[in-house]
C-alpha cells in the first residue's frame, strides 16, 4: 500500500516486494488509493509478471491518496475488518510520517505492519536517506543548470522554489549541488533584508546574476506569507502550499531595483523516473520489507543506516528529522 505524496521508486519497492515475496511462496496483493483501499476493499492482484518492467516507472502503479482512517467513523474497525477477511498476514505500508503514523496506530488493533520509508522530503527520523530524495534533487539540479543560463544572460535574480513543507533537505541538497548564492529554508525564519544584502553585494562584486533557492514551506520575519485561510488542508491538517517563490521574488524586486524572476519546481520534481541511486535503495528495502514479515516482525519500518539496511520502530522513525545545520552552513559558505 503506497499512501501520501508520490515520489520516484515507489514502483521499484513494489516490484523487490513482490519478487521476492513471490519466490518465497507467499501471494502479494497491492491496496489500491492507500489507505482508502482498506476502508473500501479496492486491492489489485500482484503478480512476479505484473511488475516486471517496474524499475524505471515513476509514480505508483497502485494509485495514492492522503485518507486518514482514524478521520472516518469507524475508520480503524473497517480496515481491521478488510485486513481480515482479505486474509492478509501483514500490510507493508510504504509512506512518510502519515501513512506510517496510521499503520503504528493501527498495530494498537491487531495490525501486523512494516514500514518503507518513502518522501521526497527526507524527513524521516533513524533512516539517513528516505527513497525518492535523490531522484527529486536530481530533477531540480538539472532545472537549476537550465535557469542559471537563462538567468546569467538576463542579469537577473532567479528564485528558485522547490517542495518541503517543514523540511528544508531538498532545498539544501539542491541549493548546494546547484551553486545556489542563498539557500532558505522552512527550519528558520527568513530575513528578507538580508536575503536582499546577498544580492546586492554580488552586484557590488560585479557579478550580475543571483541564484536563490527556496522551500515552499519558508517563513519570512517581516512579510505574511500567501494567505492560508486561501489553502486547502488536507486530512492531515497539512496546509496546500506553493508560490511563496512569487511573493519572495516580488519583494525582491521591490527593494533592490533587479529584475527577478521566480520558477514553482513544484511537483515536477516529485514524477519521472528514479534516479539508479534510488532503484537501488527501493530494492533493498522492498526486500527488506518481506524479510521483516517472514521473521513476523510488526510496528517496523526498514531504514538504512551508514549503507545497512536495518529495521527501526515506526513511532521513532516518524519523528521529524531534524535539517543537518552543518550541510545548511556549507551551502551558504560561498554566499555571496
Ligand atoms: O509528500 C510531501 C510533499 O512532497 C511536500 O513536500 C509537499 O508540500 C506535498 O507533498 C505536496 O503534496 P500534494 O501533491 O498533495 O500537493
Amino acid at each position: 500500500m503506497t499512501g501520501g505524496g508520490d515520489c520516484a521508486g515507489i514502483d521499484a519497492v513494489i516490484r523487490a516486494i513482490v519478487k521476492k515475496a513471490t519466490n518465497d511462496r507467499h501471494e502479494v496483493i497491492g491496496i489500491r488509493r492507500g489507505w482508502a483501499g482498506l476502508l473500501e476493499p479496492d486491492t489489485l492482484r500482484l503478480t512476479y509478471e505484473s511488475v516486471s518492467e517496474s524499475i524505471a516507472t515513476g509514480g505508483t502503479l497502485l494509485l495514492t491518496s492522503r485518507t486518514n482512517p482514524f478521520k472516518r467513523e469507524n475508520g480503524p474497525e473497517l480496515v481491521m475488518k478488510t485486513v481480515s477477511s482479505l486474509g492478509l498476514d501483514a500490510v507493508i505500508a510504504i509512506g512518510g510520517e502519515d501513512t506510517l503514523g496510521v499503520a503504528h496506530r493501527l498495530t494498537e488493533y491487531g495490525l501486523k505492519a512494516i514500514g518503507v520509508p518513502k518522501t521526497i522530503d527526507n524527513d524521516l527520523s533513524e533512516t539517513d536517506l528516505t527513497f525518492g530524495f535523490d531522484s527529486a534533487v536530481n530533477v531540480a539540479v538539472e532545472a537549476i543548470d537550465r535557469i542559471r543560463t537563462t538567468g546569467m544572460s538576463h542579469e537577473r535574480v532567479m528564485v528558485v522554489e522547490v517542495m518541503g513543507r517543514d523540511a528544508g533537505w531538498v532545498a539544501t541538497y539542491a541549493g548546494i549541488a546547484g551553486g545556489a548564492h542563498c539557500i532558505l529554508v522552512p527550519e528558520e525564519q527568513t530575513d528578507l533584508a538580508s536575503v536582499c544584502e546577498v544580492v546586492m553585494a554580488r552586484k557590488k562584486r560585479g557579478q550580475t546574476f543571483t541564484l536563490i533557492v527556496v522551500a515552499e514551506g519558508v517563513q519570512f520575519l517581516s512579510k505574511r506569507n500567501p494567505d492560508a485561510a486561501a489553502q486547502n488542508v488536507d486530512e492531515f491538517g497539512h496546509l496546500e502550499l506553493g508560490g511563496v517563490g512569487h511573493v519572495l521574488a516580488g519583494e525582491i524586486e521591490r527593494r533592490t531595483g533587479i529584475e527577478t524572476r521566480a520558477v514553482v519546481l513544484g511537483h515536477l520534481i516529485r514524477g519521472g523516473a528514479p534516479s539508479a541511486f534510488d532503484r537501488v535503495l527501493s530494492t533493498r528495502l522492498g526486500v527488506a520489507a518481506v524479510e521483516a514479515v517472514e521473521q513476523g516482525r510488526s510496528d517496523v519500518m526498514v531504514a538504512l543506516q551508514r549503507n545497512h539496511v536495518v529495521k527501526v520502530g515506526i513511532s521513532d522513525a516518524i519523528k521529524p528529522k531534524k535539517l543537518d545545520l552543518e550541510l545548511l552552513s556549507l551551502g551558504r559558505m560561498f554566499s555571496p
